[in-house]
């Protein structure tokens, strides 16, 4: 039975940095989806999972309060919730399953440029304008700062020319909004990339071992973007230093070469990618007829 209940519903960044990303990733997994009119809700074709397009902000709240079963979001929008949650006494009741390796960005404090900034203790008394409150005042907290948290929504980057704050904190990526805006950072509170993220509500009925499976090709794909398969020939001799340098490979496969009888053939998973200076070694120890091909799907 393929009840509203049973589907598995997975919230993404509706519009924004992560959202090509993550769409991609999913179908990747094997998942293919038609966007509902209004484009706020992907229906899953061939597997019982859903996708609702939502602001990145409300996908922590949504897969704490188990509107969604999964989410893929900005560590720091994901830290934010906890931590503001935490602030006002309650408990977020998601679990942070694994880093996807994309949109890495930080949440750094920057001041205009000109500000006279001799370590964190120039924070002292100060104003500083964010929408992360629950982060910036964990860090301020734990570094014993007593300065004032001036929320906002949006534009943060121009609460200092409105006489608003001295100083901001802000997500930073390329680090063009702020030399847009002629402010410089003086402080990293946190390393961001996009994570997923489970609910903590019990999945009922056959919904865990849905999500386990598309948790295991998600793990999957993550693991074949940097894999290489690689072959060559090589003398048996050489074989101890040959595996030295595959990188990131645990047991090849050496397999006889017909004919010869110090020749082999090695087979290997290499878990990162394989730069010309590796071949270059591996043909410097005796490696021939090297090959080195993309890995498109893996299950351990
Ligand atoms: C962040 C942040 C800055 C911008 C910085 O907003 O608020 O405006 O990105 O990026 P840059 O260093 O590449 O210039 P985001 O796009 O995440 O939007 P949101 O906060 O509304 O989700
Ligand atoms: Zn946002």
């Amino acid at each position: 039975m393929d009840t509203n209940e049973q589907r598995i519903k997975i919230a993404v960044q509706k519009n924004g940095r992560l959202t090509d990303h993550s769409l991609d990733l999913l179908e990747r997994c094997g998942l293919k989806f038609t966007q509902s009119k209004d484009q706020l809700f992907c229906f899953g074709e061939n597997m019982p999972i859903d996708l609702l397009l939502v602001r990145d902000d409300d996908i922590p709240g949504l897969v704490s309060d188990d509107v969604c079963d999964l989410g893929i979001v900005g560590l720091n929008v994901v830290e934010e919730k906890r931590l503001s949650r935490q602030q006002e006494g309650r408990e977020a009741l998601f679990d942070r399953v694994f880093d996807l390796d994309f949109g890495q960005c930080r949440l750094s404090i920057a001041a205009p440029d000109g500000t006279p900034y001799d370590g964190i203790e120039t924070l002292k008394n100060s104003t500083i304008a964010t929408s992360y409150t629950g982060l910036l005042r964990d860090f301020l907290e734990s570094r014993r700062i007593d300065a004032s948290i001036e929320y906002f929504s949006g534009a943060v980057e121009i609460a200092p020319k409105l006489g608003k704050a001295d100083f901001i904190c802000d997500l930073v990526s390329t680090g063009s909004t702020l030399a847009a805006n002629g402010l410089s950072e003086v402080e990293v509170l946190l390393q961001s990339e996009a994570v997923i993220i489970q609910t903590r509500a019990p999945l009922l009925g056959d919904k865990q071992a849905l999500v386990d499976r598309i948790l295991q090709r998600l793990d999957g794909v993550l693991q074949v973007q940097e894999s290489k398969y690689i072959m060559l020939h090589a003398p048996r001799h050489a074989l101890d230093r040959i595996r030295e340098l595959l990188p990131g490979s645990e047991a090849p496969t050496v397999i006889p070469l017909e004919g010869t009888n110090d020749k082999v053939a090695v087979h290997a998973v290499c878990r990162e990618n394989v730069f010309w200076e590796t071949l270059e070694n591996l043909k410097a120890a005796g490696a021939s007829s090297l090959l080195v091909l993309p890995v498109e799907k893996m299950l351990a």
